[in-house]
């Protein structure tokens, strides 16, 4: 189970002009207990299915014979997808998967293919992975929930030609859709081709779709302990339940951002893991904030950082710049690897004996303390291991926070009406320029 420490925002430990009083968490209880019944709603709606989905029966076991098929029979897995169809996978891939994956023999990887995840369109990445995997030995997974996107059918247009050239009549066998389940092109795509393909609930946006066929899918391809994932989930879900908000971590974590923004005028999060499982974590959080709360002017500016490498670039303007962040650490406990420092030079005693993990931990804690000292609010979440069950409390950890703290902002958490413009000026600009 995760372990959440919030006194490094309490006004005892950093005075009351930055830290959170009793006072403030009492003028908000009447906010919390109609945010908790609007998100009931948007339960009850579907609005919020990423809440019940995991629950669903057969959710992972529908998605395992294909994995497996696909696990056996692929060297390599290459998704298509951007934003909320890639960041899940690429989030948990990172965290569950050996470091450096890729390069090691496939019995060292889960006797999984190797995993591509193609979040961009940069023809630089794009046309050199073409060159680096051969179609034959690949897997093409095309995830969008609308089928509409500018990026992922790009990639697609690009690829499929290309599979057909090399496989002829077999190109069907190396191609699968994950999309909506009733509209788009894509799945009509899927549906007038005979196409191998998964549905994205009809409710569930990208940003949470992360535990849903979009990340799971790939993700069992790849070896990864799917069910664990799920069994986190849930676990969180049952957790975040009530409106007390000393024992639901999930309301806390949204009422001390509220707080925060509205009385003490802290409208950034910065989002630190101390792990390099966990960096994309950090990156995932950003799109689920920015997406879900930046509307009506109102918002966090989210913020990723990964220690201790930051603290070389970002932690300076942490201590000593405007006080206008909350700064959560993410802090693994157990890392799977030793790697231990025996031998030091004469001034570097104070190292000896110390393991790398140890180290990073003591920066981490460093790093608390500094910051509380200077007044600074921050936020500790202890990960007793990167397993998957710990990322799946990660992932709905998140995902209940973000959304009742849309319900607490009066902000709808699911849509992203500010992305359309850009949408349409860039189609109108490729069709003028054509
Ligand atoms: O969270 C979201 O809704 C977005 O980030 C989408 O995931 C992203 O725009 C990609 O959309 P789609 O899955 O429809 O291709």
């Amino acid at each position: 189970m995760l372990r959440f420490d919030f006194s490094s925002c309490m006004s005892d430990a950093i005075g009351w002009e930055h830290g959170v009083t009793s006072e403030d968490v009492a003028s908000i209880q009447p906010r919390i207990a109609s945010a908790h019944g609007e998100l009931q709603k948007w339960r009850a709606s579907k609005d919020a299915i990423f809440m019940d989905y995991p629950f669903e029966a057969g959710l992972a076991a529908r998605l395992r014979k294909p994995a497996a098929l696909i696990q056996n029979n692929f060297d390599n897995l290459v998704v298509l997808g951007i934003g909320g169809s890639a960041l899940g996978l690429r989030s948990l891939a990172q965290a569950l998967l050996p470091p450096y994956a890729n390069l090691l023999e496939r019995k060292k990887r889960n006797n999984a293919p190797r995993l591509f995840v193609c979040d961009n369109i940069d023809p630089d990445y794009f046309g050199s992975l073409l060159e680096v995997v051969d179609a034959k030995d690949t897997c093409f997974q095309v995830i969008s929930k609308s089928g509409n996107t500018t990026e992922t059918m790009s990639q697609f247009f690009v690829v499929l030609p290309i599979l057909k050239a090399r496989l002829g009549r077999k190109w069907k066998d190396h191609l699968y859709v994950i999309t909506d389940p009733e509209v788009g092109p894509l799945r009509k795509f899927a549906a007038e081709e005979d196409i191998q393909s998964f549905e994205v609930p009809r409710k569930l946006g990208g940003r949470y779709s992360a535990l849903s066929a979009v990340g799971l899918l790939p993700a069992a391809c790849v070896g990864i302990d799917i069910e664990g994932v799920i069994d986190g989930a849930r676990e969180m879900v049952r957790t975040c339940s009530g409106t007390v908000l000393d024992s639901n971590p999930a309301y806390k974590n949204s009422a001390v951002a509220l707080l925060m923004d509205e009385k003490k005028g802290k409208t950034i999060s910065v989002m630190m893991p101390y792990a390099d499982r966990l960096a994309l974590f950090a990156d995932w959080y950003a799109q689920l904030t920015g997406e879900s709360l930046g509307k009506i002017g109102l918002g966090i500016t989210p913020v990723k950082a990964l220690g201790s490498t930051d603290q070389h670039s970002q932690i300076q303007l942490y201590m000593e710049g405007p006080n206008d962040k909350v700064i959560t650490f993410i802090g693994v406990e157990k890392f799977q690897k030793t790697v231990s420092v025996t031998n030091v030079m004469e001034s570097f005693e104070h190292l000896k004996g110390h393991d790398l993990g140890g180290i990073l931990q003591a920066l981490q804690k460093a790093s608390t303390q500094a910051l509380t000292s200077n007044r600074r609010p921050n936020i500790t979440i202890t990960v007793p291991a990167v397993t998957p069950q710990a990322i799946g409390e990660l992932f709905m950890f998140y995902e209940i926070g973000t959304a009742f703290l849309g319900a607490l902002l009066r902000i709808n958490p699911f849509d992203q009406p500010g992305v359309e413009l850009g949408k349409k000026l860039t189609k109108k600009i490729l069709q003028e320029n054509r």
